[in-house]
């Protein structure tokens, strides 16, 4: 599967995986799936050895009062780290998780802001959450189900996120292609090369992102 992915890739491109953690999990479980995904990323590499690079970060479910497990999902290099939350968080406790983990160091990037019924509502304040220094990552596979689409769409639309992740769970689902590219034409007013390279470079740069919405920064586009 990732073979026939990753052959329609632009070349010179990076490939972050992000396996799933949660901050529930025990150590155990935790160090075998760290285990897991680094052989995954040498065998890619493997197959893969000079066009593209691979990196090997994860994506954190944070739940509870204890911060655990944030070095997983750091972005190698970098203070970002890759966040979610369950699709029924509330704003406040977005709020409350997001500062404790900036008050320990590290910068949120927001998994699939348009999951979450805060962002659903009221899209803007994604706004706040870019201006505390967080980032917003739409994911391409909400495109695919009726629930979060339209907040998908509107979030590119109106500049509120910083980048488009694959998000892929399966063969069926969208990758940053052309076929991607072309759906977005149809309604983000967000440049693809904006999403796909700009932002993304910033992050694994460990760079600072612009605060929401993308689309009155011009310098930036
Ligand atoms: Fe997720």
């Amino acid at each position: 599967m990732i073979c026939r992915m990753i052959d329609k890739l632009e070349i010179n491109s990076t490939v972050v995986f992000t396996p799933h953690y949660s901050s529930s999990m025990s150590k155990r479980i935790i160090h075998s799936r760290t285990e897991r995904a680094n052989r995954f990323q040498d065998r890619v590499e493997e197959e893969f050895p000079e066009a593209l690079s691979f990196l090997t970060s994860g994506e954190l479910m944070v739940r509870g009062h204890f911060l655990k497990h944030m070095e997983q999902v750091r972005y190698p290099g970098t203070g970002w780290v890759l966040i979610e939350f369950g699709t029924a968080v509330t704003w406040i406790e977005t709020l409350i998780q997001v500062r404790r983990i900036i008050s320990k160091g590290y910068y949120p990037l927001i998994a699939h802001p348009e999951r979450y019924r805060w962002c659903r509502r009221k899209r803007s304040r994604l706004i706040k959450l870019s201006k505390m220094g967080c980032g917003a990552l739409v994911s391409a596979r909400s495109l695919s189900f009726q629930k979060y689409a339209s907040t998908a769409r509107n979030l590119l639309r109106d500049g509120l996120c910083h980048a488009i992740c694959s998000d892929a769970h399966s063969p069926r689902d969208y990758i940053l292609d052309k076929k991607l590219e072309k759906k977005l034409e149809g309604f983000s007013r967000i440049p693809w090369s904006v999403i796909t390279r700009t932002m993304p470079e910033l992050i694994l740069n460990d760079m600072k992102l612009p605060e929401l919405p993308l689309l009155e920064q011009k310098k930036v586009l």
